[in-house]
């Protein structure tokens, strides 16, 4: 990778220029990651194209390889290939050390069950955004017939009488929980009706991957997925959607800074409702045959009533990245986040560096979320225009730390960003790319 990072790493932002030029989104971390995942479940190996290099993909690398699948990325060309043909049990310690501050491992509970009819996952991590639980995953896991028994140092699961395909009603549509039951669902025994289902693009995708391995997965317009399963899976190849999250987060950046950003590979389908929005604030974009050029119109942006939801709502990811644009927008603006009740922690630093936003436990903006009558500050009204002035910052999570960073860029003066590390997660040679579109960001040592 080109953007080898350590703890420590700093990065000096000479704000106020406008960020102008082109880059290149590859695939969607949140479908590889999951369709490495799927890998496991083939008697045969697969390969998976448009594979980008993030920290997420060597985290699940590592995952696969300590449970003895083959693992060859080819970095530059994007390709990965997996070989299943040695899955074995891994020991807890790796496990523990390799899952790092993802939650991934979760998901690797049904495909090892049925490889081997037991699975380990350790105390997972993933970004700080909420106390985002797994307990949806332990009961579809339980549907299916797994036992599991809680440990001091993770969750052993195990499944003597193999696993049966069942009836689940998610209380919410979660995406994990959603892959957790497809990725169990397509080797049990039966049908398997999921109800309430997440059908977020990255959902449809590993379907779409998990068909090409024999899976049989029909999907209805009310949220129902039914799987029949199936016997024996064999490996895929398959192209990853590109990654909408990051997409968003540099139109984002081409409109907090003033810019000009053309990003190829991004694709519109999968990014409808995040361009209406942009429209709205009055950003301009142009989809061309290779990725969709974003920008400033110049004059003065407009403030929005917005909320998040599962797809095809606008995402909770691209949330953080569009806030700090709207600080720069005439008027108040009113965010209501209903997907995580904790995603307004990012906001303390942009006040800190003069943004006026205040975060309300309400559900401002309209409708009412699970959120409501509870203690989060989960709705958050920014009145703009304010200048944005430098300032030291700390990186709280992937996304929020992306959103400082574009702070920092479209502010006067030098701020200095720590942690950016955590940066590399999710946004493939953002440094390489900053300098491509005119940034003065130096990492500092
Ligand atoms: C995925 O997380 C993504 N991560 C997230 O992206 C994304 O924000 C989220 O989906 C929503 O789109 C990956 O794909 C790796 P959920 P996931 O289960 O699957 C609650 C990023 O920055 N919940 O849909 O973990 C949960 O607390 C990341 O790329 C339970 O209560 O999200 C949340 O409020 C951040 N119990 C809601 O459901 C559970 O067992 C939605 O979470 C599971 C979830």
């Amino acid at each position: 990778m080109s953007d080898v990072l350590t703890i420590s790493d700093t990065l000096t932002v000479e704000g106020g220029r406008p960020l102008s030029g082109e880059i290149t989104v590859r695939g969607a971390k949140n479908l590889v990651s999951k369709a490495m995942v799927a890998a496991l479940l083939g008697e045969t190996p697969s390969e998976l194209l448009n594979v980008p290099d993030i920290r997420d993909v060597e985290v699940v690398s590592g995952l696969l390889s300590i449970h003895g699948v083959g693992v060859e990325h080819d970095h530059e060309a994007g390709i990965l290939r997996l070989d299943p043909s040695n899955v074995e049990s891994a020991h807890v310690a790796d496990i523990d050390a390799h899952a790092g501050s993802s939650r991934i491992p979760i998901l690797f509970c049904g495909p090892l069950l049925h490889r081997l009819g037991e699975a380990f996952i350790p105390d997972l991590g993933g970004c700080r955004i909420g106390d985002r639980p797994i307990d949806y995953h332990l009961n579809i896991l339980r549907e299916f017939g797994a036992i599991v028994d809680k440990q001091p140092s993770g969750i052993a699961l195990s499944a003597p009488r193999g696993l049966k395909g069942t009836v689940i009603d998610l209380p919410y549509p979660s995406v994990g929980a959603t892959e957790q039951t497809l990725l169990t669902a397509v080797r049990a025994e039966g049908r398997t009706e999921l109800r309430g289902a997440a059908t977020e693009p990255e959902i449809m995708d590993l379907i779409a991957v998990l068909q090409k391995m024999g899976a049989i997965i029909s999907v209805d317009t009310d949220r129902t997925i039914r799987i029949d399963g199936v016997d024996r899976l064999v490996g895929f190849r398959h192209r990853s959607l590109a990654d909408r999250i990051e997409a968003a987060s540099w139109a984002s950046a081409a409109l907090a800074t003033g810019g000009d950003i053309l990003v190829k590979g991004a694709t519109q389908p999968e990014m409808m409702t995040f361009l209406n929005t942009f429209r709205k604030v009055g950003g301009a974009f142009d989809v061309l045959d290779d990725g969709i050029r974003f920008w400033h119109q110049g004059g003065d942006l407009t403030p929005i009533v917005l909320e998040t939801g599962v797809h095809p709502g606008f995402m909770t990811d691209w949330q953080q990245p569009l806030v700090v644009a709207l600080t720069q927008a005439e008027g108040l603006s009113i965010v209501h986040e209903t997907v995580y009740e904790n995603r307004f922690g990012f906001t303390e630093a942009l006040r800190g560096m003069g943004a006026n936003i205040q975060v309300y436990r309400d559900c401002l903006g309209g409708s009412s979320c699970r959120f409501g009558q509870r203690n989060f500050f989960h709705s958050a009204v920014i009145s703009g225009r304010t200048p944005l002035t430098a300032a030291d910052i700390e990186v709280p999570d992937l996304r929020g730390g992306f959103s400082h960073l574009i702070a920092a860029l479209a502010a006067d003066g030098t701020s200095n960003v720590r942690g950016i590390q955590l940066i590399n997660r999710g946004y493939e040679h953002f440094m390489d790319k900053l300098e491509a579109l005119g940034a003065a960001a130096t990492l500092k040592a």
